[in-house]
């Protein structure tokens, strides 16, 4: 059926990806953090109708260290995923028109399980925007710098502001250790981290989120 001339055009969708799979992780609670903040905003470029946040979880999928024999980028253009795990991750990624990355610093660098979905994907998601969100003791920016990196080679459109949350009240004498960072240890996002994410990062979420809307135009 034919659109009406003048009719709403349907909300954009976009994933909020949670990327870490630690069973006690904080990486879910950051995530709603991001998707409350962004929910409540109206940045430049803001779209109309408001685009619709959903939470995409890699830890749901279950995905085992890549396993399958075809290249993503042969699909399906010259075959198919074998494996159920794999068509429904892809499936997945596949309904949004962009996304938000949430992820965590891992031994300097993006959590292997965050690469190891990504390396699930290819055409179901190139050329989309997508924001990159990292947290850590230093922001998590040598995750996010190989985020970008990644998503950069994959042909996704990564938006020029990225935003980086710090644990609070680092001290360097204790290897910047801090009570937010304990705390999270154990997969609590303690209330003074979270309001210091959610009051000091909210301008750089909505302008990054503002960014990712002019993209979807
Ligand atoms: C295996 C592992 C390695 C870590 N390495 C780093 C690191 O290199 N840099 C950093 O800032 N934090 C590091 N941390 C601390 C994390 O910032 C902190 O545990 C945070 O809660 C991780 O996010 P998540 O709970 O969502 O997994 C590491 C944590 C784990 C579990």
């Amino acid at each position: 059926m034919t659109q009406a001339s003048g009719s709403p055009q349907a909300p954009k969708k976009i994933a909020v990806i949670i990327g870490s799979t630690r069973p006690n992780r904080i990486g879910d609670k950051v995530a709603a953090l991001v998707k409350s903040v962004l929910e409540g905003s109206t940045p430049e470029n803001a779209l109309t109708p408001s685009p619709i946040l959903s939470l995409v979880d890699i830890a749901a999928f279950n995905l085992p260290v890549f396993n399958e024999a075809i290249m993503p980028a042969m699909v399906p253009s010259y075959g198919e995923f074998a494996h159920e795990h794999s068509k429904l991750w892809s499936a997945e990624i596949g309904k949004y028109d962009a996304y938000v990355f949430v992820t965590a610093e891992w031994n300097f660098g993006l959590p292997g399980t965050t690469k190891n979905a990504i390396d699930y994907l290819y055409n179901t998601w190139i050329g989309k925007p997508v924001m990159i969100v990292s947290y850590g003791i230093m922001g998590g920016m040598s995750a996010s710098d190989n985020l970008k990196k990644t998503l950069d080679g994959m042909h996704l459109q990564v938006v020029d502001t990225r935003v980086s949350f710090t644990f609070p009240d680092a001290d360097p004498a204790k290897n910047n250790s801090s009570p937010g960072l304990m705390a999270a240890a154990g997969g609590k996002l303690i209330d003074p981290v979270a309001e210091r994410w959610t009051t000091e990062g909210k301008d750089k979420l909505v302008k990054a989120y503002g960014e990712l809307q002019a993209k979807l135009v």
